[in-house]
Order: structure tokens, then sequence, then C-alpha cells
């Protein structure tokens, strides 16, 4: 069943509530990627449009005590959303009280107010993270409507999603949600074939759940990245001074084994001797590693096949880089694979959040893919089947 949005709801002369994730990087004060506000303008215009007054809030990194405060106001975040839709937008330094009652009942149609971190509630007995009855029930009597545009906390069952959800009539998706949904959602549930899924990042601990889960959704499974050097040790490889996990050698062979030869791993790596930008390094053939080397990144030989593979595709998922990106010298395998993503054409590509998505968005390869999550941990658990309390919240539509 569909889930009912924001194009769904009458809000005329409505205080409606928007859950977003604004939980962005930020260094001394500065957010260092503001793709999470960028992505929730379609949703905020959209209730400006439909003349709500719209009143949004997310957390800030995590908070367990009042020291913890410290730099993870939301302020600076409404200033920039403030600078993205050239309107004002009103912040109110509360999560509760006179101050902020006040400020929304004075709101106007098309006004936009922003309050402060849901998770400084976490200080007093975790009030937000733990779904505290009274914060849910208190932050739900602030409006008439609740809008949820919240994917990247769409895996935590929290105050400020679920909570609110439990005491509003009336509970929407936005409009990033339902695309995360669509894209995700509808690639693991209901893939166009044949479908492609790229597993990198370090650690198959980390993607047990999504490897596994995609073993059984997928046509083929591209391994790359740091998990590559277990799933070879598993089978009796050398992989030198490489990344391994020695405590998950007997689950990456049972995966090999389940996988039916759905699995492919690299066929060739960079490898180096040490772990730095300015390594000497050379490409070893997989059987080649030696035992004073690791590999760092995967091979043109590896990139030539994977790009065969994904030639064919019709739907593409990855998730995790293939190397150590963040080096300039071992970005090669992440880039090549975004440039043979980008050039499929009919191809649905997809990106899960975390660190793909940051090497895709800062290579430039942002507006040449189908779809980037904005969800690290959210993606995660939606690419591994599990259902989401962020969006079972939501109505469906009758
Ligand atoms: C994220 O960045 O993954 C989300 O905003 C969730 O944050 P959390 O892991 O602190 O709940």
């Amino acid at each position: 069943m569909a889930k009912k949005t924001v194009r769904d709801l009458e809000v005329r002369g409505k205080t409606v509530l928007v859950r977003v994730d604004f939980n962005v990087p930020m260094e001394e004060g500065k957010i260092t990627d503001d793709n999470r506000i960028r992505q929730a303008i379609p949703t905020i215009e959209t209730l400006l449009e439909k003349e709500g007054k719209v009143v949004l809030f997310s957390h800030l990194g995590r908070v367990k005590e009042e020291a913890d405060k410290e730099g993870k106001s939301l302020a600076p975040v409404a200033e920039k959303l403030s600078e993205h839709l050239n309107k004002p937008v009103k912040f109110v330094p509360h999560t509760r009280g006179e101050e902020l009652e006040s400020a929304i009942a004075s709101m106007q149609v098309g006004d936009i107010l922003m309050f402060e971190n849901t998770r400084f509630e976490d200080v007093d007995g975790k009030k937000e993270s733990k779904n505290d009855k009274e914060l849910g029930k208190y932050w739900a009597s602030l409006g008439d409507v609740f809008v949820n545009d919240a994917f990247g906390t769409a895996h935590r069952n929290h105050a400020s999603n679920v909570g609110i959800a439990t005491h509003m009539d009336e509970v929407a998706a936005g409009l990033l949600l339902e695309k995360e949904i669509k894209f995700i959602g509808g690639a693991v549930d209901n893939p166009e074939r044949p479908f492609v899924a790229i597993l990198g990042g370090l650690k198959v601990s980390d993607k047990i759940g999504v490897i596994e889960h995609l073993l059984k959704k997928a046509d083929t499974v591209l391994i790359g990245g740091g998990m590559s050097y277990t799933f070879m040790k598993a089978q009796g490889l050398e992989v030198g001074t490489s990344v391994v996990e020695d405590d998950k050698l007997d689950l990456a062979k049972r995966l090999l084994e389940k996988a039916e030869g759905k699995l492919f791993l690299p066929v060739d790596f960079r490898v180096a001797k040490e772990f730095k930008n300015d390594a000497e390094s050379r490409i070893a053939d997989f059987d080649d590693i030696k035992s004073d080397e690791m590999g760092l990144d995967i091979g043109p030989k590896t990139l030539e096949k994977y790009s065969d593979i994904l030639q064919n595709a019709t739907t593409v998922v990855w998730n995790g880089p293939v190397g150590v990106f963040e080096f300039s010298n071992f970005a090669k395998g992440t880039e090549g694979i975004l440039e043979v993503l980008t050039s499929l054409k009919d191809t649905t590509t997809i990106l899960g959040g975390g660190d793909s998505a940051a090497a895709a968005i800062s290579m430039g390869y942002e507006d040449k893919v189908t779809h980037i999550s904005t969800g690290g941990g959210a993606s995660l658990e939606y690419l591994e089947g599990k259902s989401l309390p962020g969006i079972e919240c939501v109505d469906e539509i009758k």
C-alpha cells in the first residue's frame, strides 16, 4: 500500500510539524556538507505553496550530558536553510516552553520556524531517544499535522518521529522520504532486472545483513573495498597486511557458499606496503599479494569485469566505496565505478548513503545518478529488508 505524502494533505492555515534530518557534518560551527538541508527543500516548498505554517525540527549529533550540547545547536542550520530558501527561518533556541509555544502561536501562513536540537532532551533521561511518551505528546500538541521527511533517522524509534506520530491524527511522508521509499525500497522489494548490487566498505561485519538480503534479491553482487580481503582469506588466499576480520572468516565462507556463484570478488588490486596516499604501489592479481603488501583499491581488470556486468543491469544499488577513496592515489576504483554507473543508459542507479554517497558528491557525480540516499544507518537497515519505524509510522493511503 502507498504512503500518504505532503501532496495528499490539505494544510491551508494549519501548523505543520515537519521532522527533517538535519544531522549534518560540522567543523568549527560551519556546515561542511549541506546535502540533507537541500534535499528537504521540496517538502518545505510544497507546504508553503499549500499555505501551511512550517515548523521544522531535527536532531544534530548525539547528546548525553549538558557538555555535549556545545557546538550542536541547530542555529547555523536554520541560517543555511534560510540562505537556500531565500526566506527568513525563525530559530527558537528551545525544545519546549513558553517562548517556543508563543512563537508557533504567532506564526502566519508562509512562515517557517525551526526549533532546537531534539536530542537536547536526552540530557534529562534520554527523553528523545527513548521515545518518552510525554515528550512525543507535547511536541504533537504544537501542530495540526505531522510530516516525516527524516529518512536518515527512519531506523530510530524516537519521540520526534514515532512519538509524535502516535499522537497525531494525520501523518504524511515528505517528498524526500517518499523518494527514498521509491528508490531504495523499490529496488529491494521489486527491482527491474537484472538487478546488480555493489557492496564495498571496510568490514564484512557492518554489512552482513545487507549481503545476505541482497544475495536473495539481486541477480549479481559485486564486492569491493576492505571487506574483499576477508572473503579472499576465507578461501585460503594470501592477503598480506590487508584489513581482515579474522573472526568473520567462517561467516565469509558461508556467504560464499550461499551465494551460489552470484557473488563476485575483485580479480586484481592496487597494493602498497604502507597505508598512505603517497605510498609506492603496484597492481597485483588476486593470487599475487605479497605478505608485506596491503590492498587499497580494486585494480583495472576488476573494474573492467565489473563494468561488463554493469552494462547489462537495469537496476544498480551501490553501498560502500571499493577502495580508500580518501587517498587520491587509491580512488581510481571508486571513481571508475562512478564513471561506469553514470554512463549507463536506462539504468536506475541508486547509491546507499554514507561513504559511497560522500564519494559521489565530492567527485562531482551528484546529479548524474538516479538517487543518492540521505541515510547512512537507515539506508543500510532498509537494504537489509528491515521495516523502519520512521516509515511505518506514516499513514497509508486508504
Ligand atoms: C545519521 O546520520 O545516520 C542519522 O542522522 C541518524 O543519526 P544517529 O545514528 O545519531 O541516530
